[in-house]
């Protein structure tokens, strides 16, 4: 292609060919809590495209959405360790467990329509005071609801396949992990080549990414197009013929295309979606993406998993002094019943009053992202406000899914398709 083509070439030249699916190759990345609801993956899978929900907190999910009472449950049997830091007897009921998620999965599948597929992000990371028994329920509730593929995230996931090798639905489930490296990609292949059930995509997510980041302080040295560039290598070596997808900091269908181009089979986005109808935000919180500057975006230590995780300065989860709400939801709990938090609430001071001060340097996780306080973002979030209008009192006209879908599907030169206005703009109102 010389380079006018280049400019013109578009996602929709290219199809991914899942199985028998036929799919337009974008994906919408899991976003948990329930930021990538049921609505936005539907929206995809409508599209023909494959769409994310999450299983982040899924009991808590499934109460607020499904009117069940898990957390409720769960609470009040532990109700005992509420006022201390031991949460070692802290333990989610499997059954529950596999229900909320089974709840979560068929009401979304059982409202699936069109070309697409709908898959959900599973995290290792999410260790629930019991890693491989917790993570066998989520999965397995999964595949018993009926969920087309599950994407295995936030961890190496080295043992997480072996957890559900006996389930009627494991080697007809799509099955995919997320990767930051070339080394982790070996990692994951070497367990899967032993069950023989090799994965049927893999996302490779780089540095700019929203959520948690598979690297370290130094992030900043890596880029997903020199990742991609080494795993699509890796894979041609070795004669594996496993489905690409690059995701992180991808934002407009140009930059998509190019991806494809190189060899993807498809990307994973995101941000772009926040700031739309069907995302899960509450809606002043769209608005508090949208404003985003570059200069509101940490990258930070925050997250008790370990992870850095990029979030935008303005976030109301820093600097709390939140009581740790491990009885209630702990999904971070480790099987020792530990968590960075329940550390560094412990070791904070209180004021002359007997009141905590803020604790520094960790968040509770499970709480802040229940409440939605935790604004983790791509790290282009702040050309979020390109892709809109501003209406005359200062907020961002939100978008819909479908609108930022089919901008990725058709836009090129890197144009990005601003929505029809809301709004008359604002010299012809002041002429009537
Ligand atoms: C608000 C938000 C929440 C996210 N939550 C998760 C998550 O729970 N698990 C996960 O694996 N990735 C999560 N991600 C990462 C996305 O799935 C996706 O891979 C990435 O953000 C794509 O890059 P982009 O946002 O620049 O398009 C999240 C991203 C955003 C923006």
């Amino acid at each position: 292609m010389d380079a006018r083509d280049l400019s013109e070439d578009k996602v929709d030249n290219y199809r991914w060919q899942l199985g028998r699916l036929e799919l337009v190759p974008i994906v919408i990345g899991g976003m948990g809590v329930d930021i990538s609801t049921s609505e936005l993956a539907l929206t995809a899978c409508r599209l023909g495209g494959v769409g994310h929900i999450s299983d982040a907190m899924v009991q808590h999910v499934s109460d607020r959405k499904y009117d069940t009472h898990f957390t409720k449950a769960k609470s009040e049997k532990h109700r005992g360790t509420r006022d201390g830091i031991d949460k070692t007897t802290v333990k989610f009921d499997l059954e529950h467990l596999r229900q909320a998620q089974l709840n979560h999965v068929r009401h979304t599948m059982d409202r699936k329509q069109g070309p697409g597929a709908i898959f959900i992000n599973v995290m290792e990371k999410l260790t629930m005071g019991a890693p491989g028994d917790t993570l066998r329920a989520r999965l397995a509730g999964a595949m018993d609801g009926g969920i087309d593929g599950i994407t295995l995230s936030a961890g190496l996931h080295i043992g997480s396949l072996k957890l559900v090798e006996d389930h009627p639905r494991f080697r007809d489930v799509k099955i995919g992990p997320i990767v930051s490296s070339v080394r982790a990609l070996k990692i994951f292949l070497k367990g899967a080549a032993r069950l023989k059930r090799m994965p049927d995509y893999v996302i490779v997510e780089g540095p700019l990414a929203g959520g948690h980041l598979g690297f370290g302080d130094d992030w900043r040295d890596y880029d997903l197009r020199s990742i991609v560039a080494e795993i699509l290598a890796f894979l041609r070596e070795e004669k594996l013929d496993i489905p690409v997808l690059p995701a992180g900091g991808i934002f407009t269908g140009t930059d998509a295309a190019s991806y494809l181009r190189m060899g993807a089979a498809a990307v994973q986005v995101a941000t772009r979606f926040t700031i739309t109808e069907e995302c899960g935000l509450p809606a002043r919180v769209k608005q508090d993406y949208a404003r985003a500057r570059e200069e509101d975006l940490v990258v930070s230590g925050v997250s008790p998993t370990g992870y850095p995780i990029r979030l935008l300065s303005y976030s109301p989860c820093f600097d709390s002094n939140i009581k740790p709400q491990c009885e209630a939801f702990g999904y971070l709990l480790s099987r020792e019943g530990t968590c960075a938090y329940l550390d560094a609430y412990d070791a904070t001071p209180v004021d002359e009053k007997g009141h905590k001060l803020p604790v520094q340097g960790k968040v509770c996780l499970c709480y802040h992202f229940s409440k939605f306080n935790c604004y983790t973002c791509g790290h282009y979030v702040y050309r979020l406000k390109d892709t809109t209008h501003r209406l005359a009192d200062g907020r961002y006209q939100i978008l819909t899914a479908t609108h930022v879908f089919r901008d990725y599907q058709f836009s090129t030169g890197n144009h990005v398709a601003l929505p029809a206005p809301l709004e008359a703009p604002a010299a012809a109102t002041a002429d009537q």
